[in-house]
């Protein structure tokens, strides 16, 4: 594989499964050293981590922290800088979904959600400007730091059972707009990936039910349901200096699921 990362430090939130692991194997296998954020399931990160450095590319360590508290966030990203010396590339891909409807979503649910989701991406987007600022002359980069957000259709899909879950996903779009303005004459990227029904086991309900899946399929114009593969590449460019150029914007990666599929028939 090509290796456009060499050299680079890189932070993946919630990186021990789903496409938080793919995306910190992908970075890896294109040369960047990698931190495996993770708050459940030391065992998966662990495999995880072995995965990585046994394929030879750059190295993992799994680091815990839980991204909606401010001091594990920043505890998170001294060790990092400890290991690593600093950082070039954050994945804010942590993320969490609570179904309930407004009428019965308790304050406690809602504020999970947005912590996970929203709070924790502005911490660590904090911490990790907060270190671009000082990355002078990354002889591996064009740029002094990227921050690639794990969003989602549902950005612009309103879901109903989902409304907490859209209003981060929403909230990330414009606050990575917003400061992607901020710090572009610093050298510094921010962009975001919007995946559609990416299989993995936040969703493992829809796809593991024959029903859940034809219903799935309506929606879905490429005919299939996407691999964690196919995000990781597109977060693997968007890091790289191939997207040099490219800063405040969202790479849709749905296999058509934005493109109103119900129109293919009728209007
Ligand atoms: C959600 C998935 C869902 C997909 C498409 C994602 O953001 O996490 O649960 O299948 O959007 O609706």
């Amino acid at each position: 594989m090509e290796k456009r990362l060499s050299g680079q430090k890189a932070l993946v939130t919630g990186a021990n499964s789903g496409i938080g692991a793919a995306v910190a194997q992908r970075l890896a296998a294109e040369g960047a050293d990698v931190v495996i954020n993770w708050l459940f399931n030391e065992d998966a990160t662990r495999e995880v981590a072995e995965k990585i450095n046994k394929a030879g590319g750059g190295k993992a360590i799994g680091i815990k922290a839980d991204v909606s508290n401010e001091e594990q966030v920043d505890a998170m990203f001294k060790q990092m800088f400890k290991e690593f010396g600093t950082i070039d590339i954050l994945v804010n891909n942590a993320g969490i979904e609570i179904h309930n409807l407004l009428e019965n979503m308790s304050k406690a649910e809602w504020d999970k959600v947005i912590g996970v989701n929203l709070t924790g991406n502005f911490l660590c987007s904090r911490a990790a400007v907060r270190q671009f600022l000082k990355n002078e002359n990354r002889p591996h980069s064009r740029s002094r730091g990227k921050i690639v957000n794990i969003s989602s259709v549902h950005q612009v899909i309103m879901w109903a059972g989902f409304s907490s879950y859209c209003a981060t996903k929403a909230g990330i779009n414009l606050f990575a707009q917003s400061v992607a303005q901020e710090y572009a004459e610093k050298k510094i990227r921010i962009n975001s990936v919007a995946p559609g029904a990416i299989k993995t086991p936040i969703n493992q309900n829809v796809w593991s039910d024959p029903k859940g899946m034809a219903d799935l399929m309506t929606k879905m114009p490429y005919g299939r349901m996407g691999e964690v593969e196919d995000v990781a590449a597109a977060v693997a460019f968007l890091s790289s200096d191939e997207a040099d150029y490219i800063t405040g914007t969202t790479l849709y990666v749905d296999g058509g699921m934005c493109l109103y599929p119900e129109f293919r028939f009728g209007g």
